[in-house]
C-alpha cells in the first residue's frame, strides 16, 4: 500500500538534501594551506542550497610553490572564482590580471573573481571587519591592534573606513608595525607603532574604544600576554579574529567584565561578501550564520561558547 502523502513529503523534507554536481554546476572554492579547517564550504554551500542554485564549493589545498600553476588555471578550469587564505593572501596580488584599489591598499587579495577568462582580485576581509564592527560607536575614537600581519592590514583599512582617528598598532616584530604604520598615515588617520609590551601600559589600553587581536595567538588554546584590562574604558570592546572559541585573550576581557567579539561574524560578512560577487545575488545571511553555528570545529567540538 503506498504511504500517505503527507508521510512521504515529511519523509523528502526530512531528508538531509544531497549534494549533486552536473556538468552544468558552477564551482567556486578556496585555496590555501591547509585548507581542511576551513569553514567556508559548508557556509557557502548552505548558501547555495538554500536558493536552489546549481553550484557548489571545494577547498583546494595548494602548496607555495604551485600557487601559479593553480592561480592561472582557474579561467581554464571554468572556475567562477575563489577565496584566498593563508599563506596566498599577498603572493597571489603579482599573479592576477587586475586588483581592487581597496585589496591594493591593504596588499592582500581574499578573494578571487574570473570575468571573461580574467583574474580579478578583492579584499572582502574589510567588508567583513566593518559589519563586524557595526554596533560599536568607533567614530572619531582610538583603536589598539595587536598583530601586523595581513588580517591587521584588513582591520586597520576597515578602521579607517568606519572613521576611526588614531591607531595604535602593537607587534612582536616591531619593523612589521612600522611598515604598516608607513602604509596608512595620514594627517587625518593616525597610525603608530609599539612593541607588543605596549599591551601592558595604561597609557595605550585606557584611550582604546576598541582592542582587536589579529594575531593568531589561541587558534590552539595559547596563552596571550598579559594585558592592562582594568585600564581600559568600561565601554571598551574587545574583539578576537580567531573565531569560535574561548581564547585567552577573550577570556582576560571577560574577566574584567569588558564586550567581547570574537571572529565569526567577520568570517560570515567577508564569505557573504564574496558570494555577492561571485553570483550577483543576495547572500542568505541567515542560513550562512546557521551553518557556521552548527558545523562541528576541527578536533569534534561544536561552538557551544558565543560571545556576548
Ligand atoms: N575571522 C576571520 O574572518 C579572519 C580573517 C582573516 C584572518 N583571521 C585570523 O587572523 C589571524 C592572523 O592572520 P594573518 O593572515 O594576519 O597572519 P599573518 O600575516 O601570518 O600575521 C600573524 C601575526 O601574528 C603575530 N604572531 C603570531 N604568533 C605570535 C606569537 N606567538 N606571539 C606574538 N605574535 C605572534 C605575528 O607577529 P610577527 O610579525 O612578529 O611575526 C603577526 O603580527 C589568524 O588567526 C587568522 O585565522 C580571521
Amino acid at each position: 500500500m503506498p504511504a500517505p502523502r503527507s508521510l512521504t513529503a515529511r519523509a523528502e523534507r526530512d531528508q538531509p538534501k544531497q549534494l549533486v554536481v552536473r556538468g552544468s554546476t558552477r564551482v567556486v572554492g578556496i585555496i590555501g594551506d591547509p585548507v581542511d579547517h576551513s569553514l567556508s564550504p559548508v557556509m557557502h554551500n548552505a548558501a547555495f542550497a538554500a536558493l536552489g542554485l546549481d553550484w557548489v564549493y571545494v577547498p583546494f589545498p595548494v602548496k607555495e610553490k604551485l600557487l601559479r600553476q593553480a592561480v592561472r588555471a582557474l579561467p581554464a578550469l571554468g572556475l567562477v572564482g575563489v577565496n584566498v587564505t593563508v599563506p596566498h593572501k599577498e603572493a597571489v596580488l603579482r599573479l592576477l590580471d587586475d586588483v581592487s584599489p581597496l585589496a591594493s591598499k591593504v596588499g592582500a587579495v581574499n578573494t578571487i573573481v574570473v570575468r571573461a577568462g580574467r583574474l580579478h582580485g578583492e579584499n572582502t576581509d574589510v567588508f567583513g571587519v566593518q559589519q563586524a564592527l557595526r554596533g560599536v560607536a568607533l567614530r572619531g575614537g582610538t583603536a589598539l591592534v595587536i598583530g601586523a600581519g595581513g588580517a591587521a592590514r584588513a582591520v586597520v583599512a576597515a578602521l579607517e573606513q568606519i572613521g576611526v582617528r588614531r591607531v595604535i598598532v602593537a607587534n612582536r616584530t616591531l619593523a612589521r608595525a612600522r611598515n604598516l604604520q608607513r602604509r596608512f598615515s595620514t594627517p587625518a588617520f593616525q597610525v603608530e607603532s609599539q612593541p607588543l609590551s605596549s599591551l601592558q601600559d595604561p597609557r595605550y589600553v585606557s584611550v582604546a574604544r576598541l582592542v582587536v587581536n589579529t594575531t593568531s595567538i589561541g587558534l590552539h588554546g595559547e596563552k596571550f600576554p598579559a594585558m592592562a584590562v582594568e585600564a581600559s574604558p568600561a565601554e571598551c570592546v574587545f574583539f578576537d579574529l580567531v573565531y569560535g572559541r574561548q581564547t585567552d585573550f577573550l577570556r582576560q576581557a571577560r574577566a574584567a567584565h569588558r564586550r567581547v567579539m570574537d571572529g565569526t561574524e567577520m568570517l560570515l560578512q567577508q564569505g557573504a561578501a564574496a558570494f555577492r560577487l561571485w553570483t550577483g545575488r543576495r547572500p542568505p545571511i541567515e542560513v550562512m550564520r546557521a551553518a557556521l553555528a552548527t558545523t562541528p570545529r576541527s578536533g569534534g567540538s561544536r561552538s557551544t561558547w558565543s560571545p556576548s
